[in-house]
């Protein structure tokens, strides 16, 4: 995608085909430095009981390549002003110039030309339309625009790579979570390749994490591509990441501060613990690909290190089992020790298990733990039993004269067989629940 700063100049000139002609001292200042100038703006509801006024006298001048955030308690304005720079509303007084044009004074059909060459909106409920594909969710400016099809398939996609959802498009709404909603509706936003993005609470239905991967992508595109970015916020660590925040109360500017070192909301989200995974649900399963669902399911392989601990637990547990024998009963009780040595094994890899691959081991790695760890104990462990009590399984199957080295293999394969259960359920009653997810940020404050 070219700089979309570089096009405001042309934006502003197709602005106006087929529109009454640009005056030339307009276009002069169609390429001047500030983006947004608001000057003297005022806004009056008529609410029938009343006149609200929601804007009073509002300066501001907002240059290219800023992140503003706008922030305010409820009420005091934001969304209004969010409105006027968004070309939805204009003001009753005063002016609004957008990339040098007068924009505020314009018609209803002038205002939305502007809207659809200079900028891309993000809504808190992202706005995607429900049964329709995340490209062609994001192609729909460009259908606006008259793009012809296969320009706007290739548009759409690069607009989705750019939010890492390359993958996704086929995908509709339902079949993807929040933020990747919210990414999709910033590809739509970005498809145009305005110069300016305006954002209304964008992270207000999501959880930190999803917030701070929004926020870092929002980063992104100021700092690599050079897009403007408005964006209103309730929340102070949002506000944290703008390279200025401006504070609305009673329809008025109170307080505007240049953040010289934002938070960086990448850094942020580095830092954070990793995610935990939780049990998925039929739904959420239904959004991944085959091949995502089969990597998520299987987890990865289990690094060597479970298995070595694993063997320490066994010996911890035979110990605890030996003692229990000689101290308390007095007396040899094999089956003791194997099953303290069992528990104690797999306490052990569920814990270590966990804290080595930041997330507890799937069901999938439980079975290939209990699996591999019983066969090679036993291949391990058989040759020293059967020294020690040589005569154990011929004694066993001594009435089963005919059928004796089937009975013996059955006998080994039941035995081995009962180990891997009880490992499994025993990894399983071990490892640790998921904690539910975090309450996202509208439902929490709310
Ligand atoms: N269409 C409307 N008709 C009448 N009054 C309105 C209208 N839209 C907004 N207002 C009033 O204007 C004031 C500012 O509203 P606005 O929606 O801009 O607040 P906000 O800062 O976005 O609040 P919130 O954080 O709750 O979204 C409020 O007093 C509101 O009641
Ligand atoms: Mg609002």
């Amino acid at each position: 995608m070219e700089a979309p700063a570089q096009n405001v100049a042309t934006s502003a000139m197709a602005i106006y085909e087929g529109e009454p002609a640009i005056p030339p001292s307009q276009m002069a200042l169609a390429s001047a430095e500030p983006l947004i100038e608001l000057s003297h703006v005022t806004k009056d509801y008529d609410s029938g009981a009343g006149v609200v006024r929601a804007l009073r006298d509002v300066q501001l001048t907002v240059r290219r390549g800023e992140f503003v955030a706008i922030v305010g308690t409820s009420g005091s304005g934001k969304s209004t002003m969010m409105n006027i720079l968004g070309c939805l509303d204009r003001p009753t007084h005063g002016y609004y110039r957008l990339a040098g044009l007068d924009v505020g004074g314009r018609t209803n059909d002038g205002r939305a030309l502007v809207r659809n060459r200079l900028i891309g909106f993000i809504f808190q409920g992202f706005n995607l339309l429900p049964r329709t594909t995340a490209q062609e969710n994001v192609e729909l400016p460009l259908v606006y625009r008259g793009v012809p099809a296969k320009q706007r398939r290739d548009r759409a996609m690069a607009a989705l790579k750019a939010v890492q959802l390359g993958d996704r498009g086929h995908h509709t709404p339902n079949q993807l979570s929040g933020g990747q909603q919210q990414r999709v509706a910033i590809a739509r936003a970005l498809v145009t390749d305005p110069p300016l993005l305006l954002a209304d609470e964008p992270t207000g239905n999501l959880d930190t994490r999803t917030s701070l991967e929004v926020l870092s992508l929002l980063q992104r595109l100021n700092r690599d591509m050079g897009i403007t970015i408005c964006l209103v916020t309730h929340e102070q660590d949002i506000a944290a990441c703008a390279s200025r925040v401006i504070t609305v109360r009673d329809g008025k500017v109170v307080s505007d501060v240049r953040q010289d070192k934002p938070v960086d909301a990448a850094a942020e989200l580095a830092a954070l613990p990793p995610p935990q995974v939780f049990a998925q649900t039929k739904d959420e399963e239904a959004t991944l690909s085959p091949e995502a669902l089969v990597k998520r399911r299987l987890g990865g392989k289990v690094p060597f290190a479970v298995f070595a601990m694993m063997l320490v637990g066994l010996l911890a547990g035979a110990v605890v089992g030996g003692m229990y024998n000689g101290i308390v009963l007095g007396q040899k009780v094999p089956w003791i020790v194997l099953l303290t040595a069992v528990l104690g094994e797999s306490f052990v890899a569920a814990r270590y298990g966990r804290r080595k691959l930041g997330k507890p081991l799937t069901s999938d790695q439980r079975v290939r733990l209990s699996l591999w760890y019983t066969l090679v104990t036993s291949g391990v462990l058989a040759p020293l039993l059967y020294w020690q009590v040589p005569t154990l399984p011929v004694q066993l199957l001594d009435h089963l004269d005919s059928f004796r080295a089937a009975g013996i293999a059955a006998l080994v394969a039941l035995v081995l067989a009962t180990l891997v259960l009880l490992r499994y359920l025993l990894l399983s009653l071990f490892t640790p629940r998921p904690t539910p997810p975090p309450v996202p940020r509208s439902a929490a404050t709310s």
